[in-house]
């Protein structure tokens, strides 16, 4: 399989694709991205990489760190994390507050903002908001084994200025009792652990760590690295989830600013970015050049 050839067939498919998608513009910052740039990078379980287009342009990585977070609550805590996150897909947009009113403040699943607002809250629990994120960006740095991942102060601050909705995941939650730390503190970690850059390749290389592959960096025990790549299977996509699973069939993380970070198990990591977003909130040149590679390569964990 010539992986490289396939690499740039898709990206030149998605130079010329005229439905990119919208940016996401409800952080300001966000919004000025330029929506005709499109990245893809894989690296093999053997250690090689493939890239195409903008791959070495950073982006805003948003709702991909949850995964991070995840990897850093699960390694600490273990099992007892899922007492304060559920693990269920929940039908809904990354950011509803719906469900939090009828199931007493616990979030369905730790991608949604509220269950990540409840990961960041345990990880942060008894160190000031700096210190976790410094362990955060340790934490990507040693799996992309890359020390140039740094977090966009602009994007934070216009998070900052613009988070009302998850300050209120965050204050409902404290209503309910599920918060170890002040609302604020929580959220202030979370705006900033969104706003960390990444491009393409720095993003398949973190990803390594998730595909049990002997020769990737061993970060997480199998069994807490097979309970991620569920959940990202399951809710990764949020409302999307069923889709993603049905047109790419691998567990991925999407995040607004249009990154998507994908596992195929045991044979590569994979990053895509094209910043245009479909209704659901996930890259629309992103997903469909994942089901593209999917399909061209036959990766699938169904068989
Ligand atoms: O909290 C937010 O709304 C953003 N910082 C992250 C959301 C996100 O990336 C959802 N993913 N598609």
């Amino acid at each position: 399989m010539d992986l490289g050839a396939i690499v740039a067939e898709i990206g030149a498919e998605m130079a010329a694709a005229e439905d990119r998608g919208r940016v996401a513009d409800y952080i300001p910052e966000l919004g000025r991205v330029d929506c005709n740039q499109f990245g893809m990078a894989i690296v093999t379980a053997e250690g090689e990489t493939h890239q195409t287009g903008d791959a070495l342009t950073p982006f805003s990585i948003q709702s991909v760190s949850k995964v991070f977070t995840l990897a850093i609550a699960l390694g600490r805590l273990g099992e007892s994390l899922w007492r304060r996150v559920g693990v269920e897909p929940s039908g809904l947009a990354f950011n509803s507050i719906l469900q939090l009113e009828t199931e007493s403040g616990i979030p369905r699943n730790p991608f949604i903002n509220a269950g990540a607002l409840i990961v960041t809250d345990s990880i942060l629990a008894g160190h000031a908001p700096r210190e976790t994120l410094g362990e955060l960006l340790r934490f990507v740095r040693m799996s992309a084994n890359d020390d140039d991942i740094h977090i966009n102060e602009n994007v934070a601050k216009s998070e900052e200025e613009t988070g009302h909705l998850n300050r209120s995941l965050a204050h409902f939650m404290a209503s309910h009792g599920r918060l170890l730390n002040a609302p604020e503190l929580t959220c202030g970690t979370y705006f900033h652990q969104c706003a960390i850059e990444m491009n393409c390749v720095q993003l398949a290389n973190a990803a390594r760590f998730l595909t049990g592959a002997k020769s990737a960096p061993r970060l997480l025990s199998r069994q807490k690295i097979r309970r991620i790549n569920a959940l990202m299977m399951t809710c990764g996509h949020y409302d999307g989830s069923g889709e993603f699973a049905f047109r790419v069939g691998l567990p991925g993380k999407s995040g607004v600013g249009g990154g998507i970070m994908v596992v195929v198990p045991n044979k590569a990591s994979v990053a895509v970015w094209s910043p245009g977003l479909n209704a659901r909130g996930n890259s629309q040149l992103g997903t469909l050049a994942m089901e593209r590679l999917a399909r061209t390569t036959g990766w699938s964990i169904f068989g």
